[in-house]
């Protein structure tokens, strides 16, 4: 028996009794994924909808391996409500993660139309199937792209939101139409989590980030210049009010990521039990630590042992010199808190990346 079947053993003897199915739009997903994991350890039952429109269903034999069971997953559009409805039907739903959306900011840019009508569109068939249903605890998927250029670090969740794109507009409108549904209805029980910098892999190297083509993020173009796939990493500028120049961000480990939706959930259960107003929570998830592009690269070569080649361009238009959050609402509403450090994400991204060089096939 291998160490992730021994896992496994013991997740299914964790069997929580009520409460337990999750329905987890977006599972297939880079977030998604891991947080299924995270959430069969704590004894959850997961329902998966994607429409994999970014990612592979060959993800869940991973899951599986990991986890030791596979749970249920529907190919479903969000935006086709009969389709969701069909879901809710089939499981006894009691809370809803809501990962689905599309969330390349340059694609947004180019293409905001799709993007409004696949994140609101696809949320808005999400929040109306499950109000007819009667399931009224969510999750959502925010990000700190909402916060824009914030004056103040590190960012609290009451900094006044000012996305500079199409994304983290949809973000923004998502989250105000969230408090919209609440002030009509305050059975609703909301978390809102706003993530920062989410990299790294699962320990096992089971499972990772796979993004399609020419990766737009740092880590993913880190792990894959490491592994052959690319010459070397465009640094955006080294021009920036930071102490080597290059930009500053709060990367936190995506299974710390996973561990705060299960906090989160967890909170939910909470709130549903108390049946006075609960305001719908706005939590940041990150690390409370920010490191620049060069610390990245350099953390990264010594962990994995490769060269990592980089030249410095001109800065990426849109971008900020430093943000990083503070961690301290975290703490306090969901007692949860990052555990992994920048060497653990470099750790895990490697594995990840070098066993499987060409990501899911
Ligand atoms: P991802 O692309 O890996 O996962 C999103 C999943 O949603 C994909 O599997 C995709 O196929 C699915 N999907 C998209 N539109 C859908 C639709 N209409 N119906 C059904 N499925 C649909 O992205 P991720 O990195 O796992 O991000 C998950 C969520 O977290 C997204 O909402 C994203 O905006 C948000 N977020 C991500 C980051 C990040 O850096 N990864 C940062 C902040 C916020
Ligand atoms: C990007 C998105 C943001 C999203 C976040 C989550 C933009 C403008 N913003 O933010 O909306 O929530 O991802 O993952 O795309 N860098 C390089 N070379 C590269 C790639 C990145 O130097 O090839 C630098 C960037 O300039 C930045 C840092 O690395 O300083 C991190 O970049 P990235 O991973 O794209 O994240 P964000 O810019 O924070």
């Amino acid at each position: 028996m291998d160490k992730y079947s021994k896992m496994s053993k013991s997740i299914k003897s964790k069997k929580i009794s009520s409460n337990s199915t999750i329905l987890v739009t977006g599972g297939t997903g880079y977030i998604g994924s891991h947080t299924i994991v995270s959430l069969i350890a704590a004894g959850y039952d997961p329902v998966i909808v994607d429409n994999l429109s970014n990612s592979k269903v060959s993800v869940l034999k991973r899951i599986a391996k990991i986890a030791g069971k596979k749970p249920p997953f529907y190919k479903i559009d969000i935006r086709n409500q009969k389709a969701l409805d069909g879901v809710f039907q089939k499981h006894r739903i009691s809370s809803v993660i809501h990962f689905a959306g599309l969330k390349a900011v340059g694609e947004s840019v180019a293409c905001p139309i799709n993007y409004y009508e696949n994140n609101i569109g696809g949320s808005l068939s999400l929040f109306s199937v499950m109000a007819d249903r009667g399931v009224k605890n969510i999750i959502f998927s925010s990000s700190a792209s909402i916060y824009g250029e914030p004056s103040v670090i590190p960012i609290k969740e009451g900094t006044m939101p000012a996305p500079t794109n199409p994304y983290a507009r949809s973000k923004l409108i998502i989250e105000q139409i969230l408090q919209d549904i609440y002030i009509g209805d305050p059975v609703w029980r909301m978390v809102i989590l706003r993530y920062f910098n989410p990299v790294g892999a699962h320990e096992s190297g089971l499972m990772g980030e796979d993004p399609q083509g020419i990766p737009n993020n740092l880590m993913p173009y880190i792990t894959q210049v490491a592994v052959g796939r690319r010459k070397r990493i465009n640094v955006f500028g080294d021009d920036y009010p930071t102490s080597d120049g290059t930009g500053v961000r709060d990367y936190i480990h995506v299974m710390d990521l996973a561990e705060g939706h299960t906090a989160a959930l967890k909170k939910i259960v909470k709130m549903t039990l108390i049946k006075s107003k609960q305001k719908p929570l706005i939590v940041n998830l990150g690390t409370g630590r920010g490191y620049t592009v060069k610390e990245m690269i350099q953390t990264f070569a010594e962990i994995s042992g490769k060269k990592i080649p980089y030249r410095i361009t001109k800065r990426r238009p849109g971008d900020i010199a430093t943000c990083y959050a503070d961690t301290a609402m975290a703490q306090k509403i969901l007692g949860w808190k990052a555990q992994r450090n920048l060497s653990d994400m470099c750790a895990d991204a490697w594995r990840w990346q070098s066993q499987n060089p060409k990501g899911y096939v």
